[in-house]
C-alpha cells in the first residue's frame, strides 16, 4: 500500500518517476503525485487523485523540470482519496516535500502540538506533521539531515520516507517496518518501495534495514545508522529481467502472469528435484529432523497457499494446521521449540503477516518465510527463507504466485518427511476409514505405488486407497512436479473457461466448492472472482455446503465444483444439492474423470495428475474464469478498487 520513488541523477528526472510511479500502481492507485528540485533550488509538486495517467495529464513539464525528484503512489489510510491528501506534502511553504507509505500512530498528538505553534495543515494525512517538524527544526538554523533525523525520532509506527529539501540536491530517507530500497545506476540513483519500479534502470540494489537513514544525490549515497555512524550495505545484482516487470502485448498483468505460469514453475522447481526426491540448498538432510508440527500464517492468497500446504503435510503425516496471521500476531497460538512457523507471503512485506513472523520469533517456535521477494522484510526476519523464484507479479490480484508458492511448499513438504519431521510426537490421523493402528505406517510405500498405477480406476499420484481399506500416508512423489508446467501450459490454452464466463455472466452469486486440495483452491477461486469482478462469490469445503450456504442456492447460482481424482464421489453428492435446487454447477477435474463429466452441467478438464497436485491445475481454470468475467464487465482488472497488492499496515 503506498508506492514511494526517488530519482537523484543527471538529466531530467519527471519521465523516470512517473515510470517509476506506474510500476509501483500495484501497490495503491487512489492518488499520485511528485515534487521536483528544480535547477534553481525551488521544489515544485503536483498532485493528483486518480492514477498516474490522471496526474501526468496535468503536468506542466517546463515547471517540473528537475534531476531530483521524489514521487507517490496512495493506496489510501488516514484521509479520503484527493488531491489534497495525495502525496507530496509540504510544511505549506514548499521548503520541505515528503512521501510516506506506512503509518504514522502518534500523527494526532504531533498535529495539535505543530498547530499550537502556528502551523497550518492542508489535508487529513498523517504523513503532514513530517514536513511540519523539519521546517520546525530548519526554522531553528539546524541542517536538513539533522533536521529530517530529529522529526524522525518525534514519530511512531511504520514508515518509509523520502524527503526534499529546497536548495539542496539530496534526498533523505529512511524506513522502519516498510520497505525502501535502493537502486545504484550509473546516472542516477534510486530509491524504491519495491525493486520493479527502477528496474528498468538498475539492477543493482541495497536491501536497506529499519531505521537505516540515506542520503542519496547524482553521485552516491551515504547510509547512516540511528546514531549517525556510516554502515556498510552489500550491493547486489537481482535476476529479474525488466521485462518481467512489463505489460507487453497484454492488455492486462494478471493475464500476462496467468500465461507465463509454466515458466514461473519451472524457475521455481528447477535444480530443486533429484531422484524422485526434493533437494533444498536451503535445508540440508537433517536439517528439519526437529520440527514436530507446522503452522502456516498468511493473508489473502497466500493464506490458501498456506492452506493448501497443510493438507499437502497431513498427507505425509506432518501435523500442520494454517492460521490467518492476523490472528496469530494476536490471539495466543500454543507453539514449542519443536514448531515450525512458516510465513507465505509473496511480497514479504505484508504487515499483518510480518506481525505474525515477530509474534514467532519471540516464541521458541521456529520460523521460514515462503516468499517471491530476495532482501523482503520477510526474508530477513525469519529463521531460513525459501524463495518461490516466481519473478515479479504485478497485478493485484496473485496469479502465478500462488501456483509457485504451493510448488515451492510441496518441495518443503517432502523434505521435511524425509527428515522424519512430525514423527517424534507419534501422531495418529483421525480419518473415517476402518483401519486399524498399524495399518497407519508411514513406512508402507506399496499402497501409494498401488494407487498411482490407478488403483482408483483413474488419475494416480500417490492417493490413498480408499475402496480396500488399506491406508497409508500418501507421500507422493515430487518428480510429478516436473511435468507440472506442461500441463499447466494445456490449461491456460484451453478457452472454455472463457465461454463459461460470458455463458453464465448473468447469475447472482457464485459459489465455489472443494474438499482436500480442493477446499483451499475454492476458497481462492471465489477470492480471485470477488476480488476482480465485483460479484458476490464465495468458497466453501464441498460438504459445508448443505450447512447453510445451500439457503443461498437458487436457479440463480452459479456452483462452481473442485475434483482432484481423490473423494469425488463425496463431492457429486453435494453438487446434486444444488443442482436440485436449479443451480448450474461447472465441474474442474481431470481429463478422464468421465464420470464426474457425466454429472455437471459443464466441465473444465485438466490432464491427469495425482491429487496433491491437482488443486494447482484446477486453480488456473479458476484464474482464467474470473479475469474473462471480470474483462466482459470492464472491470479494472490489475488494480481493482480498493485493493493494493502488498499491504502493509495491520
Ligand atoms: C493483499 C493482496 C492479496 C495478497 C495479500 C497477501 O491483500 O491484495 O492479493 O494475497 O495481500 O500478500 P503477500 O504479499 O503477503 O502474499
Amino acid at each position: 500500500m503506498c508506492g514511494i520513488i526517488v530519482r537523484a541523477g543527471v538529466g531530467d528526472a519527471l519521465g523516470e518517476l512517473l515510470t517509476g510511479l506506474r510500476n509501483l500502481e500495484y501497490r495503491g492507485y487512489d492518488s499520485a503525485g511528485v515534487a521536483l528540485r528544480r535547477n534553481d533550488g525551488e521544489i515544485v509538486v503536483c498532485k493528483r487523485e486518480g492514477e498516474t495517467d490522471a496526474l501526468e495529464a496535468d503536468l506542466d513539464s517546463d515547471r517540473l523540470s528537475g534531476s531530483v525528484g521524489i514521487g507517490h503512489t496512495r493506496w489510501s489510510t488516514h484521509g479520503a482519496p484527493s488531491d489534497a491528501n495525495a502525496h507530496p506534502h509540504t510544511d505549506g511553504s514548499n521548503r520541505v516535500a515528503v512521501v510516506h507509505n506506512g503509518i504514522i500512530r502518534n500523527y494526532e498528538t504531533l498535529r495539535r502540538e505543530l498547530r499550537d505553534r502556528g502551523h497550518e495543515f492542508t489535508s487529513e494525512t498523517d504523513t503532514e506533521v513530517i514536513p511540519h517538524l523539519v521546517a520546525d527544526a530548519l526554522d531553528a538554523g539546524i541542517d536538513p539531515e539533522t533536521a529530517f533525523r530529529s522529526a524522525i525520532d518525534r514519530i511512531e509506527g511504520s514508515y518509509a520516507i523520502a524527503m526534499v529539501v529546497d536548495g539542496r540536491e539530496e534526498v533523505y530517507a529512511t524506513r522502519r517496518g516498510s520497505p525502501l530500497v535502493l537502486g545504484v545506476g550509473e546516472t542516477a540513483n534510486y530509491l524504491a518501495s519495491d525493486v520493479p519500479a527502477f528496474l528498468e534502470f538498475t539492477d543493482r540494489v541495497v536491501y536497506l534495514e529499519d531505521d537505516d537513514v540515506v542520503v542519496v544525490d547524482a553521485e552516491g549515497y551515504q547510509i547512516s545508522d540511528v546514531a549517525g555512524d556510516p554502515i556498510e550495505r552489500t550491493v547486489e545484482t537481482v535476476d529479474w529481467d525488466a521485462g518481467d516487470a512489463r505489460k507487453g502485448v497484454y492488455n492486462h498483468f494478471m493475464r500476462k502472469e496467468i500465461d507465463e505460469q509454466p515458466v514461473s514453475l519451472r524457475q521455481t522447481i528447477n535444480g530443486r528435484i533429484e531422484g524422485g526426491k526434493s533437494v533444498l540448498s536451503e535445508f540440508p538432510q537433517g536439517s528439519l529432523a526437529d520440527v514436530d508440527e507446522v503452522i502456516f500464517v498468511a493473508c489473502g492468497t497466500s493464506y490458501h497457499a498456506g492452506m493448501y500446504g497443510c493438507t499437502l503435510l497431513r498427507r505425509r503425516g506432518i501435523p500442520a494446521t494454517a492460521v490467518p496471521a492476523n490472528e496469530f500476531a494476536h490471539e495466543p497460538m500454543p507453539v514449542t521449540d519443536r514448531t515450525l512457523v512458516i510465513a507465505v507471503t509473496q511480497s514479504g512485506e505484508t504487515a499483518d503477516t510480518l506481525a505474525s513472523l515477530r509474534a514467532a520469533n519471540s516464541s521458541p517456535a521456529r520460523t521460514l518465510a515462503v516468499t517471491n521477494v530476495v532482501g523482503s522484510t520477510a526474508a530477513r526476519e525469519a529463521n531460513d527463507a525459501l524463495f518461490i523464484r516466481a519473478g515479479p507479479e504485478i497485478g493485484v490480484a496473485a496469479t502465478k504466485t500462488f501456483s509457485s508458492q504451493v510448488a515451492a511448499i510441496a518441495l518443503l513438504a517432502d523434505r521435511l518427511e524425509d527428515d522424519g519431521a512430525g514423527q517424534s510426537a507419534g501422531w495418529s490421523t483421525a480419518e473415517e476409514t476402518d483401519r486399524s493402528a498399524d495399518q497407519i505406517d508411514r513406512s508402507v510405500s506399496t499402497t501409494a505405488t498401488k494407487n498411482r498405477e490407478g488403483a482408483n480406476g483413474r488419475t494416480g499420484g500417490g492417493d490413498r486407497a480408499e475402496n480396500d481399506g488399506q491406508t497409508a500416508y500418501d507421500n507422493g512423489d515430487v518428480s510429478e512436479l516436473r511435468a507440472l508446467p506442461d500441463h499447466v501450459e494445456t490449461v491456460v490454452g484451453d478457452g472454455n473457461a472463457a465461454r463459461l464466463a460470458t455463458q453464465y455472466a448473468d447469475a447472482d452469486s457464485y459459489f465455489f466448492i472443494g474438499r482436500g486440495v480442493g477446499y483451499p483452491v475454492a476458497l481462492e477461486g471465489a477470492l480471485k472472482f470477488k476480488e476482480i469482478t465485483y460479484e458476490h462469490a464465495e468458497g466453501f469445503a464441498a460438504g459445508e455446503l448443505k450447512h447453510g450456504p445451500l439457503a443461498l442456492v437458487t436457479p440463480a447460482t452459479v456452483v462452481v465444483a473442485i475434483f482432484t481424482g481423490r473423494n469425488d464421489e463425496r463431492t457429486l453428492h453435494n453438487i446434486r444439492e444444488a443442482q436440485s435446487r436449479g443451480a448450474p454447477v461447472i465441474g474442474i477435474g481431470p481429463e478422464s474423470a468421465t464420470d464426474v463429466r457425466e454429472k455437471v452441467d459443464e466441465y473444465l478438464s485438466y490432464p491427469d495428475v495425482g491429487p496433491n497436485l491437482a488443486g494447482i491445475l484446477a486453480n488456473v481454470h479458476l484464474q482464467l474464469l474470473a479475469y474473462h468475467a471480470a474483462e466482459i464487465r470492464d472491470r479494472a482488472i490489475d488494480k481493482p478498487r480498493n485493493l493494493a497488492k502488498s499491504v502493509t499496515v495491520e
